[in-house]
């Protein structure tokens, strides 16, 4: 792309904000959300089918975290086929082909193989050649810094199109011996388009993300990386499938999921009664009324659907939009808080001007 006027810096503050903005021949760039395309794989693990394979029951599951069924992918079907049905959703609903993109941004913690990237082939399969691209690591926030960075690149003004896409195959890395775990997650994918912002629009209004490596041995996969290679031990341990401590989780996700979510709304000059819905990660539906709670934010306005899709983790919160748009409650010019902690600790929100 070539830019023919000079680029000028503008310092915005606000209350206790300062971020900069940029202008191009005048104009200010912006992000924004202007496609959105989801997969989930058909075949339905039910709770009921959970009591056969672990000590568990339908009644527990669904009190303790809201969840009644999952989608599980099959044998055949790995992280980047997923993707790649979402995407081509996404495209098709902004009516663009694959050869316009300008990056994928492909959010995951299952990717096809260690390397290449699982961005490089799924830009393969589109077709989208003059695409460059990446996956993004942070577990549960994945899509919500996949979307952060992406906004950030299309306001600069060196990309005019990024495709950011959640995509997990959760089965293959869970234990299903272990209760505490097996019954949380499911697979599924989901892409939103983030393009540039005509001057009439906002989209892209702020984010607050977070790190905290402190946390890090209270969710993890602890095999198959460089500190642990894989081995027959390793196999035979189980170590090569998510481990949790999921009271610990919990706790850090309803403080910091708040936390971020009051300080992003306070640092725009919002209060939750500005926000028109809230998207949030689904991990478990107690850590989302929790948060709701704390933040003031009436339960009409917080979308759940953990009960259907379990934790996608990295795809829960396109499909969450999908789903909110579907039932009528995220509209064009609603103000969209989404919101999510995932291992690690990664946190995240980001507020968005919903422009679809
Ligand atoms: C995992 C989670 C649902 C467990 O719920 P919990 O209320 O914390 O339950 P606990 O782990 O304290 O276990 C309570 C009891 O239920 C049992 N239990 C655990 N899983 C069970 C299951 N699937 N079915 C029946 N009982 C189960 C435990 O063994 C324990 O029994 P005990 O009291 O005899 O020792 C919950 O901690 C959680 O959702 N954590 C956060 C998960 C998360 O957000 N992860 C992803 C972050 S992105």
């Amino acid at each position: 792309m070539t830019l023919f006027y000079e680029p000028q810096r503008l310092r915005a503050t606000t209350a206790n904000n300062e971020r900069s903005i940029l202008f191009v021949g005048g104009f200010l760039l912006k992000a924004k959300i202007s496609a959105l395309g989801c997969y989930t794989p058909a075949r339905v693990l039910t709770n009921f089918d959970l009591e056969k394979m672990v000590e568990t029951s339908n009644e527990w599951i669904m009190e303790r975290t809201g969840i009644a069924e999952r989608h599980i992918a099959g044998p055949d079907v790995a992280t980047s086929d997923m993707a790649v049905e979402a995407a081509l959703v996404a495209l098709e609903r902004r009516g663009i082909q694959a050869t316009e993109l300008d990056a994928i941004i492909l959010c995951t913690v299952t990717p096809d193989m260690l390397f290449p990237s699982t961005a490089c082939l799924i830009q393969d399969r589109l077709g989208a050649k003059g695409a460059w691209g990446f996956d993004l690591v942070a577990a549960c926030c994945s899509f919500l810094y996949g979307l952060t960075t992406a906004a950030h690149l299309v306001s600069a003004g060196s990309q005019e199109k990024i495709l950011v896409i959640g995509s997990d195959t959760m089965s293959r890395i869970i234990d299903y011996t272990d209760r505490s775990t097996c019954i949380l997650f499911g697979d599924g994918a989901g892409a939103m388009l983030v393009e540039r912002a005509g001057q009439d629009e906002q989209g892209f209004l702020g984010f607050l993300n977070e790190i905290d490596g402190s946390g890090g041995d209270y969710l993890k996969m602890p095999a198959g990386g460089s500190r642990m290679p894989a081995t027959l031990e390793t196999v035979q341990n189980r170590q090569h499938f998510v481990k949790q401590e999921g009271q610990q989780v919990f706790k850090y996700a309803v403080r910091k999921m708040y936390e971020v979510c009051r300080d992003l709304l306070a640092r725009n000059g919002f209060t939750a009664s500005d926000v028109s819905v809230m998207i949030p990660h689904q991990a478990n539906r107690r850590i989302i009324t929790a948060v709701a709670e704390r933040l003031g934010l009436p339960c009409e306005k917080v979308v759940i659907n953990i009960d259907r899709y379990g934790n996608t983790t990295s795809a829960t919160i396109p499909l969450a939009t999908r789903d909110a748009i579907a039932s009528g409650r995220l509209k064009k010019g609603d103000l969209v808080l989404f919101a999510a902690v995932g291992a690690g600790y990664t946190v995240g929100a980001n507020l968005w001007r919903w422009t679809m």
